[in-house]
């Protein structure tokens, strides 16, 4: 899972060698190597007062968010994928074994930084592992993210600590095979959609169009028309300006150009003309067409309602948020001046 705040900051990332905790030091997450994380003094000076900054804010959330505008939410990306398809997907690197602490063979690795805290889930959603805990040797159990009551959970978990709802991501590489995944991620948006009505949180569908095909634009099409539209309907479903929220993640990013500057503003003007307020997420360098950003598709990010640039795994330290401080400035100067929303991640 993720966090944005809707001028926003975001959490856990998909690289594992920045985020594997190896070791504690005054409550600080040291990777060795990794120089961007060895903080200095001022580094940890600034961290510690933003943290106390944040802590002492009143942080009052209301009960039932206000699920008509996406302004001022702090939102989780939400996957929705441990143990989808075989029972172990993406608690192992393949999907396919139990992780056990005395397996040898690294292409069954296990595939998480932390062993999750298992005491609140339902007996029913839990599997065990080969992992047995250090102390005590009782076996570590790891849940399975479509069985009955963990969608529930979390959502409820959100309302506990003042979390406004999510982003549901929704790989077409995975839905658009009935096989790979389609009934899952079906299930956990059933699931969703029940859990922000009963914990009064929202959410709007996040495609991910990475790994798919040429015909990514017309496969969400035919997605969402047979899968998602009727829940955008629904009062939960996050709504800017009256029209659903619909995010989609990859256009104009690197090693994502089977998303041309065609297909890209084809697919998103469609949705504009069907009512939906579009966010592009994708390139963190989206205004320059470098580094992670192709080039050639300023219209593309001309386009959508909000940019959401993707800045996970941007800043190890805070010498990393002053270097890309007058970035950020200027991402937001350039899409105030239009009229466009800006979400941080
Ligand atoms: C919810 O947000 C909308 C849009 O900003 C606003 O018009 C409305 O008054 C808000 N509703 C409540 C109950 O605060
Ligand atoms: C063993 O230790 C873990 C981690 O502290 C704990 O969650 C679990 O409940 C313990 N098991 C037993 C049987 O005490
Ligand atoms: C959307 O359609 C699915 C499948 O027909 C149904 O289970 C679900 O309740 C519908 N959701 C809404 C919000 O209408």
């Amino acid at each position: 899972m993720w966090i944005l705040i809707a001028t926003q900051l975001l959490i856990v990332g998909v690289d594992a060698s920045r985020f594997w905790c190896h070791k504690f030091e005054d409550g600080q997450c040291i990777a060795p190597g990794d120089a961007g994380l060895t903080l200095t003094t001022e580094d940890k000076a600034k961290m510690s007062a933003f943290v106390k900054a944040v802590l002492s804010s009143s942080w009052q959330r209301p009960q039932v968010v206000n699920s008509s505008t996406i302004r001022n939410k702090v939102l989780a990306g939400y996957q929705g994928w441990a143990g989808a398809r075989g029972t172990w997907d993406h608690w192992t690197n393949d999907g396919q074994m139990a992780p056990s602490a005395t397996d040898p063979d690294v292409n069954h690795w296990e595939h998480f930084e932390m062993i999750p805290q298992m005491g609140e889930y339902p007996l029913g959603a839990l599997q065990a592992t080969g992992f047995k805990y250090h102390g005590n040797g009782s076996v570590v159990n790891v849940y399975a993210n479509a069985a009955e009551g963990v969608v529930d959970l979390h959502f409820q978990w959100m309302k506990d600590y003042g979390m406004d709802g999510v982003l549901l991501q929704r790989f077409i590489s995975d839905v658009i095979n009935p096989g790979k995944g389609l009934d899952h991620f079906n299930t956990i948006l059933a699931q969703a959609d029940a859990a922000a009505a009963k914990h009064g949180r929202t959410y709007a569908i996040m495609y991910d169009m990475s790994g798919a095909a040429s015909t990514w634009d017309t496969d969400i099409d035919a997605d969402f028309v047979s899968h998602v539209k009727n829940y955008t309907s629904s009062e939960r479903y996050l709504k800017e300006k009256g029209r659903p929220v619909v995010c989609i993640f990859g256009l104009g990013l690197v090693d994502h150009a089977q998303a041309t500057v065609d297909s890209s503003l084809r697919f998103i003007r469609s949705m504009q003309a069907n009512g939906f307020y579009v966010i592009g997420s994708g390139p963190y360098y989206w205004r320059e067409g470098t580094h992670d950003a192709l080039p050639g598709y300023s219209g593309v990010f001309t386009a959508f309602d909000a940019i959401m640039p993707w800045s996970v795994g941007r800043y190890s330290s805070a010498l990393d948020f002053s270097r890309l401080g007058p970035l950020v400035e200027a991402d937001a100067a350039l899409t105030q001046s239009r009229g466009q929303g800006l979400m941080r991640t």
